[in-house]
């Protein structure tokens, strides 16, 4: 089964709008052909419109970090994922663990989300992962398995298959210490099991699962090279263009 490649940076709240259209402007013909890697930048929502409208004719692809799950109504400072998809947003971050952490996301809402995207157009990029307690405790397979079973439940078969999943060990973002190749392998492999277990092999045959946890250009190569491990999701590395241009050509610069 072959998946395409897709590098996805997250911004997180990083960046001004000037430097957002500076980057978006400078980027937007360094990006490789798509046969060979997919492109996103996930970045703040006031951000959105400018980074689409600048990337349009581009090869790379335009991501929120979160929506609700409503269309609309008295949600106040909430995010709609019908504006989102209005706009010519095609990713939506949902379940990031600072977001879980931050602002108490439970699964139940991620799925409630999950299914609303969906719904209205947009692709999320689900994200899971352990704690560094959990993962000394052996327990990070059992954490996975138990938020994607909720996060993830319920959808179409057809939704299911477009479904990005990011495996993200909360003791790697951020922190300059990424997952070893063996365990990012092992993790996602534990990933396509759980959407195997809920859809069938060959829905989880065709579902993208990214790595993430300070993936940099100088690592980024040896993620790529699991067979399980179809991307990245990228934060710190993903906010200048050198950075992030090296990542979807698979990895060098220093
Ligand atoms: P990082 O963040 O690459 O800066 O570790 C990854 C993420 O939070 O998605």
């Amino acid at each position: 089964m072959t998946r395409l490649p897709f590098i996805a940076g997250n911004w997180k709240m990083n960046l001004t709008v000037k430097e957002a259209r500076e980057f978006a402007k400078e980027v937007a013909d360094k990006i490789p052909a798509t046969d060979k890697v997919e492109a996103a930048i996930c970045a703040p929502s006031t951000h959105l419109e400018t980074l689409v409208s600048l990337t349009e004719n581009s090869n790379l692809n335009i991501g929120a970090e979160n929506c609700h799950f409503e269309k609309s109504g008295a949600f106040t400072g909430e995010i709609s994922p019908l504006t989102l998809a209005d706009l010519g947003v095609k990713y939506v971050i949902l379940g990031h663990s600072e977001r879980r952490e931050y602002f108490f996301e439970s699964d139940e809402l991620i799925n409630k989300k999950a299914k609303a995207a969906f719904e209205h157009g947009l692709v999320p990029i689900v994200c899971c992962g352990e704690t560094l307690e959990q993962y000394e405790a052996s327990q990070a397979v059992d954490v996975i398995t138990k938020q994607l079973k909720v996060d993830i439940a319920g959808l179409e078969k057809d939704q299911a298959e477009k479904l990005v999943i990011a495996y993200e060990p909360i003791w790697a973002i951020g922190t300059g210490k990424s997952a070893t190749k063996e365990d990012a392998q092992k993790m996602c492999k534990a990933v396509r099991d759980v959407v195997a277990d809920i859809y069938g092999q060959d829905v989880a045959d065709k579902v993208r699962i990214q790595y993430g946890g300070s993936v940099n250009p100088t690592n980024i190569a040896e993620y790529m090279a699991c067979p399980d491990v179809d991307g990245a999701l990228v934060g710190g590395a993903s906010l200048k263009v050198d950075s992030f241009v090296a990542l979807l050509e698979g990895g060098k610069l220093a």
